[in-house]
Parts: structure tokens; sequence; C-alpha cells
């Protein structure tokens, strides 16, 4: 029952009802020698059949040394990494394995639209816990508030799409305080990892007391700018990683066999790489979000990610959802309704969100249309 009233929310989006949220994906492909990589172990058979159901050994590796790098910290490639398409499924291998039908499930809206089809399709609940603009700080007030004897895990996204918000140390630790207090799982979605404009991106897995109970993903997808290959990643435990590697081995088995190798080179690119790719990204966020404010939209400035949200209020605008559908017809522009990410629609309903993975010219062009709304209206 649960389910079936939780996927009408679906159902609504194939009828049309709702706006149903297009990927936005980078306008340049990622490094060229990556894509070399992927090219050279297709022709010299590698990967060309069913790698090993975990992911291939050397990618493995990568992923670890990747996170002790980064992060300073340990898991073993032989038991507690698994690959996977793209975070989307490690998202729903995760909770079909960990969420029982009538399972609470917190997760703060807005929140990346598979959350919600995988809950219900675990048989889940979802609990949401609101993040407001203009800040978009999470309430732990709220989030203390939404925790019930049902409730099985909270499902996190930090750096957090659509608002760019990055939940800092204190607001993390606080989580990880609930997780630990009620005995939750936290599965942690953290595929924009490396696109961090201001402040630090914190792995909740890092806390005290979280190891045991977090389940991490992440994606090549977003950190290499290439996310047609779907190469994403589960780190956790031995137990959750197999739980998680059952469902898996059921929804793909495996997938993506040479861009596993190419990956594999990604992750050890030098810091270079990933602070060129975070340094474009903060300028093309500054000159969306200057260029969006000029337009007259209300910009709240992301922190991290590649979206900004805005309100189209000042534009005279109310609905988020009727104005995206309008928009590519009055000036050739996309963006997404927030409102499609939230349960409470009502929260979201002015909000609208852009991409900047685009190229300036693009991003200067679209400002300059979204410019002449106001004396178009
Ligand atoms: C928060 C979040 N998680 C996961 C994904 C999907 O990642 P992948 O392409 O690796 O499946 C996206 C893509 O937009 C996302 O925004």
């Amino acid at each position: 029952m649960g389910a079936r009233r939780q996927l009408g929310r679906l159902e609504s989006t194939e009828h049309g009802r709702r706006c149903e949220p297009a990927p936005a994906e980078p306008q340049a492909d990622g490094p060229r020698q990556i894509a070399q990589a992927a090219a050279d172990a297709i022709l010299a058979g590698r990967g060309n059949q069913y790698p090993p159901g975990p992911g291939i050994p050397e990618l493995r590796r990568a992923i670890c040394d990747h996170q002790r790098r980064f992060y300073g910290f340990d898991y073993d490639p032989d038991t507690e990494v698994l690959v996977t398409a793209g975070a989307t499924e490690a998202i729903a291998a995760a909770l079909l394995a960990l969420v029982e039908p009538g399972d609470e499930v917190i997760a703060f809206e807005p929140y990346y639209d598979s959350y919600a089809a995988c809950i219900a399709m675990a048989g889940g609940v979802r609990v949401p816990v609101t993040l407001r603009p203009p800040s978009f700080r999470p309430d732990l007030d709220a989030l203390r508030a939404a925790v019930s004897p049902r409730t099985r895990l909270i499902l996190l996204n930090s750096p957090h799409n659509p608002t760019g918000c990055v939940f800092n140390r204190e607001e993390l630790a606080a989580v990880a305080a609930v997780a630990r207090e009620h005995d939750l799982l936290v599965v942690t979605d953290e595929v924009y990892e490396h696109l961090v404009f201001d402040g630090e991106h914190v792995p909740i897995v890092s806390l005290p007391g979280m190891r045991e109970r977090t389940v991490s993903i992440s994606s090549a997808g977003k950190t290499f700018s290439f996310t047609g290959w779907k190469i994403g990643w589960v780190m956790a435990s031995p137990v959750l990683v197999s739980a998680v590697r059952t469902a898996k081995q059921f929804l793909t088995y495996v997938s993506g066999g040479p861009f596993q190798y190419a990956i594999a080179e990604a992750l050890a690119l030098p810091d270079r790489y990933y602070t060129g790719l975070r340094d474009a990204l903060h300028s093309q966020r500054d000159l969306l979000c200057s260029g969006l404010a000029a337009a007259g939209f209300e910009v709240y400035e992301p922190a991290a990610t590649y979206f900004v949200t805005t309100d189209c209020q000042p534009l005279g605008e109310k609905d988020g959802v009727e104005f995206c559908r309008a928009l590519p017809g009055r000036c050739g522009v996309v963006a997404i309704p927030n409102a499609v990410f939230y349960d409470d629609a009502e929260a979201g309903r002015s909000q609208v969100r852009f991409a900047f993975c685009k190229r300036a010219e693009v991003l200067k062009e679209a400002a300059a249309r979204l410019a002449r709304l106001r004396h178009s209206a």
C-alpha cells in the first residue's frame, strides 16, 4: 500500500502532470587521455566480457587509493568496495538491500529524483526533512523529530543537489549523533565530492562511530565529466557491501567493463586535474549566478555541485513548473522547477534550478536571453 502510494508520484510524472527532471550534463567531455584509456581497453580486449561482480580489482584498488589520498582513511578493496552502474544503481541497490517494506527512510528534500523512486521500489516510506532558502542549511531539530521507531536509515546527499549546500562538520556530526542514538544506517551520496567551491567536503563516514553504519556512494560521472559511462561505487563494511552486492547482482550484475579500466586511471590523476575541474566550475558558477541576478532572479549561490537554485518570483512568476515549461519557447533556455524535487511542492513552488556545467559563452548567452524576459513579459 505504502509503496503504491509512493509510486503515485512517479505515475503522475509519466502522465505529464509534473515536469520530469532532465539530467544536466557537462558540455565538454572529460580528459582525452582517459577517453583514450577506455578506447585502448576495448581494443586490447580488457573488460569486453563480463567483469568480476564486485568490479575489476584495478578499479577497486584505485577507489581505495583515492579515499586514502583525499580523506585519509582505508577500505579493503576486496571486501569493502563494490563497483556499480553509476551512483544511481548504487542508491537503488543499497535501498533495495537495506530497506524492508514499511521501513521509514529520512531524506533531506528537495532530493535527487531517484531517491523517491528507489525508496518506493524497496517498499519503504520516505520521510522528508525540508531544506529551506535562502541558506538551505539542514534543520537538525526537524531531523530529530522525523525519527520514529520505524526509521531504518538516513539518506544523505552532501554536496547537495539541487541546492548546492555542503553540510558542514557540525551538521554532519549532528546527523551522525542521530544515527548512532537510534541505531540507524546512513546511505550517503557524495557524487559532487570534488565540486566544492566554498567550505570543505567531509565524508560522514569519517566521524566517530560511523564506519560500521555508513554506506558511502560516489561516481565518476561528475568528477571526470563522463556521465554516460555510468561508473559508480559503494564503500562500506563487508557485511553492508555484501548485502548491496546481492541486490546489485539482480539489477545489472555487472556493467561498463572497459570504462572501469579507464576510471581506475582517472582516479589517479594528479591534484592539478581535480583543482582544475573545481576552479573551472567555480568561475562558471560565478558567471551564471551574476547573469541570473542581473536578469532579475533571486539567486541562492551554491557552495558546490554544478547547479544553482533561484527564485523566479522577482520576475513576476509564481509557479516554477509553469515558468520552466514555457522557458524553452520563450527564450530557448532550459531549467528545472525544484518543486519536482520536493514532496512538499509548495516549499519549492517558485524555485528554479539552472546548470552551469556549460561553456562560458553558452552561460553568457543564456543570461542575456533571460535578461530580456522581463521586457518581453
Ligand atoms: C545527487 C546525485 N546522485 C547521483 C546522481 C547520478 O549519478 P550517476 O550518473 O553516477 O548515476 C546524480 C546525477 O545527477 C545526482 O545529482
